[in-house]
Order: structure tokens, then C-alpha cells, then sequence
């Protein structure tokens, strides 16, 4: 399948390509791996109620639409796990070694690369639609909102990179890891997820609602939630929000 088979919807500026790709479709039936791309994002969303800064015309900001009927909303993080590693494997071909930050942020080094954002719509008892919002900096080399610790692919390789051969690479990526969740077949990213992780392997301080504490990342269950061993032996598990990496 190549990209082309698939509505590519560009808007040289718009909001939130999120927010444009609901309201398309809302309006009308596009297939899968429609894509909404703005040249700039006048508000563009971040997690945790955040915006997401994207300079004009320099980074990837992009909605993808799936339709993964055939997964349970219990096993909707395969989504977040997909496009975490397809964003891994587009980077790494550039020789760019990067992390996964549980969930789903994309980190090289300590620094962040990439942000997403999915949205999902559950009927019943399957998820009938996902809207996958993908910001993904790539020549940007100011960041004015303060963001905390942003990185684009250009600080990294000191050049400029086709934001539109990057789509085009990660639709591939996705569209291929898809195929994964859709057979049934997980383990392999179920590995990739856990071993690509951000500070994987060792103690580290996190913080929950009781304050700081010393842990190691023990394991992801299906529904996403993290699994902390802490310093001393306790196990804690955390859903998104309720913990972070100091
Ligand atoms: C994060 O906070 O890390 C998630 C950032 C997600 C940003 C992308 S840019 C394209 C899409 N449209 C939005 O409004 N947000 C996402």
C-alpha cells in the first residue's frame, strides 16, 4: 500500500489537525490512513490539556485516521505502542537513536522529539475509531513556548529533512506494524515496545501524588499501565497521569 492510495488533506494553516481530521469525519466516510497535515498549527494540542508548539512550515504535524474494529478498548494501547515504534524505526534510519518515554513520547537522549496525541471513539465493545495525532520536530531549532526539553531531527543531524518523505516513511512503518494488532499477532511489538523503552534498564526517581521515590520500570501490562518496582520491593502501578519521571 502506498500512501498515495490514501486522502492526504493539507491546510497550510489550520488549528489542530486533530480537531480538522473529527470534524471530517463527522461530515463523511474516509478510509483509514486518511491523513490531515498542516503546514502550521495555530493550536495545536498536546496531552494533558498542553499545547504543542510546531514552527511554520518546519515540523511534521499530522492526524491519521484508524478504524481498529477488530481491537478491544483493553487493548487500545497497541495504538500508542505502533506509532511509538513506527516514529522509532523512521528515526533510527536516519541514525537516530531514540526512546520511548511511557507512554508515548519520543525521546533521544533526555531530550523530546516527538509528542502524540490519540484520541479514540469506542462502540460498544470495540474501538471503531482512532484519530492519531503525530507531531514530530524536525527542522525547527528555536522553541519559544517553553516547552521543557525540545530537539528536532535538524539539532541532531545538522541539516535540513523532507517533512514529506518523512510522512511518506511513516505511514509505511505504520501501515506494516499495523498489520500486527489486525493478525493477532502482538509479541513482537509487545517486545519492541519494552525494550525501546526510556530508562528501561535501571533505578531511576519518579513521582506520584505521595512524592518521590526510587524505582525500576518492571513491565507494561496490555491496557498501558506501568508497573514500577521500587527500592524497596514494593510493586506500583500507575495509569497515565498518575506518575511521572522526575
Ligand atoms: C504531546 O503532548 O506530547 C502530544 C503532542 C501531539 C501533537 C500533535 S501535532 C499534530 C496533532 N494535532 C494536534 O493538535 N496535536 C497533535
Amino acid at each position: 500500500m502506498k500512501k498515495n492510495d490514501f486522502p492526504l488533506y493539507f491546510y497550510d494553516s489550520l488549528e489542530s489537525t486533530n480537531e480538522k481530521l473529527k470534524e471530517i469525519t463527522e461530515e463523511k466516510d474516509i478510509p483509514e490512513f486518511s491523513v490531515v497535515m498542516a503546514g502550521h498549527q495555530t493550536a495545536g494540542k498536546g496531552q494533558e490539556g498542553n499545547s504543542w508548539e510546531s514552527e511554520k512550515g518546519k515540523n511534521l504535524t499530522v492526524s491519521i485516521l484508524l478504524k481498529p474494529d477488530f481491537l478491544s478498548p483493553a487493548n487500545q494501547f497497541y495504538i500508542s505502542k505502533i506509532v511509538s515504534i513506527a516514529l522509532l524505526w523512521i528515526l533510527k534510519e536516519l541514525s537516530i537513536e531514540s526512546k520511548i518515554k511511557w507512554p508515548n513520547d519520543i525521546y533521544v537522549g533526555d531530550k523530546k522529539i516527538a509528542g502524540i496525541l490519540i484520541e479514540n471513539k469506542i462502540m460498544g465493545n470495540t474501538l471503531s475509531e482512532s484519530i492519531v495525532g503525530i507531531g514530530l520536530n524536525v527542522n525547527q531549532q528555536e522553541f519559544l513556548s517553553g516547552a521543557k526539553n525540545p530537539v528536532s531531527i535538524k539539532d541532531i543531524l545538522n541539516k535540513d529533512v523532507d517533512i514529506n518523505d518523512t510522512l511518506e516513511n511513516l505511514l509505511e512503518k505504520l501501515m506494516f506494524l499495523y498489520k500486527g494488532p489486525y493478525e493477532g499477532e502482538t509479541d513482537t511489538i509487545d517486545e519492541a515496545y519494552l525494550k525501546n523503552l526510556y530508562r528501561r534498564e535501571g533505578i531511576f526517581s519518579f513521582r506520584d501524588i505521595n512524592g518521590e521515590f526510587q524505582a525500576e520500570i518492571s513491565d507494561i501490562e496490555t491496557s498501558g499501565i506501568l508497573v514500577l518496582r521500587d527500592t524497596k520491593g514494593n510493586v506500583r502501578r500507575y495509569a497515565f497521569k498518575e506518575v511521572e519521571f522526575v
